[in-house]
């Protein structure tokens, strides 16, 4: 195949490609022609610290991973309705990692076709329809996961909220409706759970119905990493099967080992769930996904006589790269791995909270961090631009974060989990810098504008800085 210039890339990027696909970084965007472990190297050979890419979970083109998949395509692929090992094999490893309730498991190809079928089986089940979802909360594409993804439904040019989908506060300690600074922190998880339960009450006596589902990931991603508070999770699950709803648990992002700890995060909450989604890490970059439920569940779906199919769904090479992917998770011990390197990366975080005013809050859990970015630590207003500025900055310096939340002042890390101490130096000596930068800038501009300013204008500027040199360090060359 012919190699394009950058330049021509975008060129027909433009004309072919529809304009809601939007790219990372769109004033100077990235052109990634391959990957290992946690770097990603472009068209010039130049490497990027990629630090939130939970996809290739165990690093960018596992040689194992690759292998599994290349030897299955040559062998044979077909769907599951020809017996194969594959499928059951993994199928019987899910759930082996699962409280011993989560035991039926249906393979599919994406995290929004995990969430469908899991909105399916709860409305069969339940044969109620509505359902809870959070503010902010990205649960997929579909037509039905954006009906009840407030994090796309809200948007200006968004559907109207249907009115089966009722939408629930982030748990969010640090600044969220309830929150750290105003109410006894032991007693958060419980006023956000009591919302749930006022929303069961609304609906039973509007609508004179039960629920269906309650739908959550198990620590918000797109909310803007957020990690629910003790308490909540385990009193929303009683809330909603009171008003028998069954609870799901999206695990598209944030399972598979990522915390460290446990398998999946709702472990940390000592809850199970009836149904779990997952997807993203499962085929470290191959689309494979899965929903895992309760026999009662999957017998409900079963007893409507309507068959199951899914085209590829469980095929012999997508089970087979699943399965290579839990073995290196195995192998490789990437969990205690997370576990090590998660907490030397939160602590060096802390640590710099400790030197630069601007970072309001440093949370997570194993690889699953979030730096919060704020103007005032006592308002804990978001700020948006210095947050944004940070990111553009490390890009320049070949170290990809991104930005999350309502407020786009999050910072996340969410890296490969082969992600190093190193890296997490090479991170923290390098947002240093920068936020030393943000704050001469934002010293400098005041003095300027002090001279200058006509009364009432803006005091923030966001001053452009010069290219690095490409290239990370030695380390990333030697690779
Ligand atoms: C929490 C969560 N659930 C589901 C999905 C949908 O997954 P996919 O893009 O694989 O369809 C996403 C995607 O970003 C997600 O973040």
């Amino acid at each position: 195949m012919e190699t394009l210039t950058k330049k021509e890339t975008i060129a027909l990027r433009d004309k072919f490609i529809g304009k809601s696909c939007q790219l990372f970084f769109r004033k100077d965007p990235l052109k990634i022609v391959s990957a290992k472990g946690q770097y990603m190297f472009d068209e010039r050979g130049d490497a990027y610290l990629d630090c939130i890419n939970n996809v290739a979970h165990v690093g960018h083109c596992h040689p194992a991973v690759v292998k599994a998949g290349c030897e299955q395509m040559s062998t044979l692929n077909t769907n599951n309705r020809f017996l194969h090992d594959n499928i059951v094999l993994c199928a019987q490893r899910l759930v082996s990692t699962l409280p011993e309730e989560l035991e039926v498991c249906f393979f599919v190809n994406s995290g929004s076709e995990a969430n469908d079928l899991a909105l399916r089986l709860a409305q069969i089940h339940t044969g109620n329809r509505h359902v809870i979802a959070l503010e902010h909360a990205y649960h997929g594409h579909l037509t039905s996961l954006i009906d009840i993804s407030h994090y796309k439904f809200n948007l200006p040019g968004g559907p109207a909220q249907r009115e089966y989908v009722h939408v629930a506060s982030c748990p969010d300690s640090y600044r969220g409706k309830f929150n750290d600074a105003k109410d006894e922190k032991s007693k958060i998880g419980e006023l956000y759970a009591n919302e749930i339960k006022d929303i069961c009450d609304n609906v039973k006596t509007k609508f004179g119905e039960g629920m269906c589902a309650y739908i959550a990931e198990s620590m918000l991603s797109c909310g803007g990493q957020v990690i629910p508070p003790p308490n909540y999770f385990e009193n929303v699950y009683r809330h909603v099967r009171a008003a028998g709803g069954v609870c799901i648990a999206d695990e598209v992002q944030v399972g598979f080992g990522r915390i460290g700890k446990h398998w999946w995060a709702f472990q940390q909450y000592d809850v199970v769930p009836d149904i779990v989604t997952m997807g993203k890490p499962m085929g470290n970059g191959h689309p494979v996904a899965a929903v895992i439920t309760t026999r009662a569940v999957a017998n409900s779906f079963l007893n409507t006589g309507v068959e199951y199919f899914n085209t590829y769904g469980g095929n012999p090479v997508s089970c087979a790269i699943a399965n290579a992917v839990f073995d290196t998770i195995e192998k490789e011990n990437l969990r205690e791995h997370a576990l090590v390197v998660g907490e030397y990366l939160l602590d060096s975080c802390q640590m710099l909270k400790k030197k630069h005013v601007c970072i309001g809050d440093v949370r997570g859990v194993g690889l699953f961090v979030g730096i919060e970015i704020v103007k005032d630590r006592n308002t804990r207003e978001a700020d948006y631009e210095t947050a944004t500025y940070i990111v553009s900055r490390m890009k320049e310096e070949h170290i990809l974060l991104s930005v999350d939340g309502p407020d786009c002042n999050v910072i996340k890390l969410k890296p490969p989990m082969v992600f190093s101490k190193e890296n997490v130096e090479d991170v923290v000596t390098t947002l240093d810098r920068i936020l030393k930068e943000v704050r001469h800038n934002k010293e400098e501009s005041f003095h300027q504008n002090r001279a200058t300013r006509p009364i009432g204008a803006s005091t923030e500027v966001i001053k452009e800085t010069p290219n690095r040199k490409p290239g990370l360090d030695a380390r990333i060359k030697s690779i």
